[in-house]
C-alpha cells in the first residue's frame, strides 16, 4: 500500500474513493460483478491513449508508450504476487481460460477435475473438449455447506489422476468462495496441473499466486478490478514455462518464425498473446492496477464483504425475497430470488430508479440455480466504495417494487 495512505480512516479513504469516481456521484452501482465503475485515472489513461493514437498513428503511439506499457504488466503481476514476465494480456478471462485450456493435448479418457459452481463458460470449454476429444469431465461433490468437499477432491485426485483441475474461485452466481487454496496445495501433493479462474477474486479478495499454487490464473480488468471492458490477463508460471506449454495456435507475438518449418517460442507469458491488442485498454488495465496497489487491502476486502452481508440480511427481509447465498466463506456478491418475479425485470425497474444490479438465469449456473430452486436470480455486488446507505436505498426501491 502507498505510504501516503496508510494512516488513512475508512471514512476518509471513502470520500476520496468515491472523489475518485465520478459515476459514484450518478448512480447507485451494485453491479461490481458485472463491471465496476472505473475511477477517473483509468478513463484517462485510456482516453489519453486514444488521443496519442489520433494524432501521432497507432504504432508511434505504442512506440512512446512502451515504458507505461511495460508498466502495466508489472502492476498487473505486483496484484497478484506475480512477476511481469508470467502476465500475457488477453482479451478475457474466457480468453485467458480458453488459452491455457488450449495448452494441454487432450486425450480421449483424459480427465479434467472441477466443481459444480465453475463459471458458465468454463462448464462449456469442457464439455466441448468432451465432445470433440473425448476428455471425461468429473466434478466433485459439493461439501454440507457448499463448495468443493476437500476430502472428495484429494479421493478424485488419487483414484482419476486428471490431466488438470480447474476451478472458479469465486463464481458468478453466488457468494461463495470456493477453497481455491486448499486445492492448490491438493493438487501441487499430487503432481496435477492447476487451472484457477479468478475473475470476481482480483480486486475484491487478496490473490497471490504462489499461494494458490496454480500453474495458471484467469482474469478481467472490468470486475473487482475495476479496470475497462473488453481485456483481461493469464498468468502463467514459471513451471509452465519451464515445461514449454503454450496455447494450441500461436501467434507471432509469442514465437519467432526461426526456418520455414520450425519456430522459438518466446521466454515469458507473452506466447500466450496476439500480435495485435489495445495499447490504451492495455494502459487502462495498468492504471486500474496501480489504483489498487494504492488502497489497503484488507479494508478493500473487509468493506466490499460487510455491504454484501449487510444486503444479504436485509434484502432477505422483505417479503416475497429468498437469500441464495451457500458457503463457509462468502464474499462481496449477494444472490436471491424473488417470488414469482423474473429478475431481469426488477433489474430494468430498478436501474431506471438509477440502481445498478444484475440478474442471472437457471441457464447460466444451471447445476447451482436448480438445487437452489430458482429459475432466476438478482445479484447485487456492492464494492468498497459503495455505502450503507446505498444498500438501504436499493433495499428500499426493490420494498417499493414489491409492495
Ligand atoms: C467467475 C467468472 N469467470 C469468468 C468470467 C468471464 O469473464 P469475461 O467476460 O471477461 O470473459 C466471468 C464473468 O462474469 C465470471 O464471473
Amino acid at each position: 500500500m502507498n505510504e501516503a495512505k496508510s494512516n488513512e480512516s475508512e471514512r476518509e479513504a471513502l470520500i476520496r474513493w468515491r472523489s475518485d469516481t465520478p459515476g459514484c456521484g450518478i448512480r447507485v452501482h451494485l453491479n461490481n460483478a458485472g463491471a465496476s465503475l472505473m475511477p477517473a485515472v483509468v478513463k484517462d489513461a485510456i482516453t489519453a491513449h486514444l488521443g496519442r493514437e489520433a494524432i501521432e498513428g497507432g504504432y508511434e503511439a505504442a512506440d512512446a508508450q512502451a515504458p507505461a506499457l511495460a508498466a502495466a504488466y508489472t502492476a498487473v503481476a505486483d496484484v497478484i504476487g506475480a512477476a511481469a514476465r508470467n502476465i500475457a494480456v488477453v482479451r478475457s478471462a474466457t480468453d485467458a481460460f480458453a488459452l491455457a485450456l488450449s495448452a494441454f493435448d487432450f486425450a480421449p479418457d483424459d480427465v479434467i477435475l472441477t466443481s459444480s459452481d465453475d463459471y458458465i463458460s468454463n462448464q462449456l470449454m469442457y464439455l466441448s473438449l468432451a465432445a470433440r476429444r473425448g476428455v471425461r469431465v468429473v466434478r466433485a461433490p459439493d461439501g454440507p455447506m457448499g463448495g468443493v468437499d476437500l476430502r472428495a477432491m484429494e479421493e478424485l485426485l488419487d483414484r482419476e489422476r486428471p490431466k488438470l483441475v480447474a476451478l472458479t474461485w469465486i463464481p458468478t452466481n453466488s457468494g461463495l468462495v470456493q477453497p481455491a487454496t486448499a486445492v492448490g496445495a491438493l493438487c501441487k501433493a499430487a503432481g496435477v496441473p492447476y487451472l484457477l479462474d479468478a475473475c470476481q477474486a482480483v480486486g475484491q479478495i487478496p490473490v497471490n499466486v504462489r499461494e494458490m499454487q496454480c500453474d495458471y490464473l484467469a482474469s478481467t480488468a472490468r470486475k473487482f478490478l475495476r479496470g475497462p471492458r473488453g481485456i483481461g490477463f493469464l498468468y502463467v508460471s514459471d513451471a509452465a514455462l519451464a515445461r514449454g506449454d503454450y496455447p494450441l495456435l500461436v501467434d507471432m507475438r509469442g514465437a519467432e518464425w526461426t526456418a520455414p518449418d520450425t519456430f522459438a517460442l518466446v521466454e515469458d507469458a507473452r506466447r500466450f498473446e496476439t500480435w495485435e491488442s489495445s495499447s490504451a485498454l492495455v494502459l487502462g488495465l495498468g492504471a486500474a492496477a496501480q489504483y489498487a496497489l494504492m488502497q489497503d487491502a484488507a479494508m478493500v476486502t473487509r468493506r466490499a464483504q460487510a455491504l454484501a452481508a449487510q444486503a444479504r440480511t436485509r434484502f432477505a427481509s422483505i417479503r416475497g425475497v429468498r437469500g441464495l447465498d451457500r458457503g463457509e466463506q462468502l464474499c462481496a456478491i449477494a444472490t436471491f430470488t424473488v417470488e414469482g418475479r423474473i429478475a431481469r425485470d426488477l433489474v430494468l425497474a430498478l436501474r431506471e430508479r438509477g440502481i445498478n444490479t444484475s440478474s442471472q438465469s437457471r441457464g447460466d449456473a444451471v447445476i447451482d440455480l436448480t438445487r437452489k430452486g430458482a429459475e432466476t436470480l438478482l445479484r447485487v455486488s456492492p464494492h468498497y466504495f459503495n455505502t450503507e446507505d446505498e444498500i438501504e436505498t436499493a433495499a428500499r426501491a426493490l420494498e417499493k417494487l414489491l409492495a
